[in-house]
């Protein structure tokens, strides 16, 4: 396994459309390892392809002790509503409060290409609203109201020359001075 370099706001691979997996090779088991492996020194709760740099459609996830893989999924049922912060792997270090149904139904292929459906509630439903949108190019600040947005985006632009070529290569340091570590996704 491998340690990936997160890709950070800016790089145009975030605001692209993934595409769906059709094969499922040792390629893809391994990707899916090392995401593992990323988001787990990262500290977050979930992570989708494109932060690391690929374009296959598929996410990572750990809410409490469950992983989850899930590719190609689809949001089939959505109900309630709700606000909480976000954070996001892509976004160091910049915090919003973002609107998210708290039940979702989801429908997914496994990492052998099986197909399997996940009701997921309040954080798990959150994460998994937020990863999917990464698969479509959707970023959470795309939820903010436009002033929220700027104010997010303000502090961005402070500090995102600590990523030059949009990349941020995790070190134990890194993941040592994060405070909000289980809200990133
Ligand atoms: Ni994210």
């Amino acid at each position: 396994m491998s340690l990936l370099d997160i890709r950070v706001l800016g790089d145009p691979i975030l605001r692209e459309e993934t595409i769906p997996v059709t094969a499922f090779t040792a390629d893809l088991a391994r990707l899916i390892d090392d995401m593992f492996e990323t988001m787990d020194l990262a500290k977050g709760i979930g992570l989708a392809a494109p932060q690391v740099g690929r374009r296959e459609r598929v996410t990572v996830i750990q809410v409490d002790d469950d992983r989850y893989v899930l590719i190609n999924p689809e949001i089939v049922e959505r109900e309630g509503s709700a606000k909480a912060e976000e954070g996001c792997l892509s976004i160091p270090d910049v915090y919003a409060d973002v609107e998210r149904a708290t039940r979702v139904l989801v429908r997914a292929l496994d990492r052998d290409g099986k197909p399997f459906e996940v009701e997921a509630t309040d954080l798990l439903a959150r994460c998994m609203q937020h990863e999917i949108d990464h698969l479509l190019g959707r970023l959470f600040i795309d939820h903010l109201s436009v002033l929220k947005r700027r104010a997010a985006l303000a502090k961005w632009t402070k500090g995102k020359d600590k990523y030059p070529n949009f990349t941020r290569r995790l070190s134990a340091a890194d993941v040592a001075s994060h405070h909000h570590r289980d809200e990133e996704l």
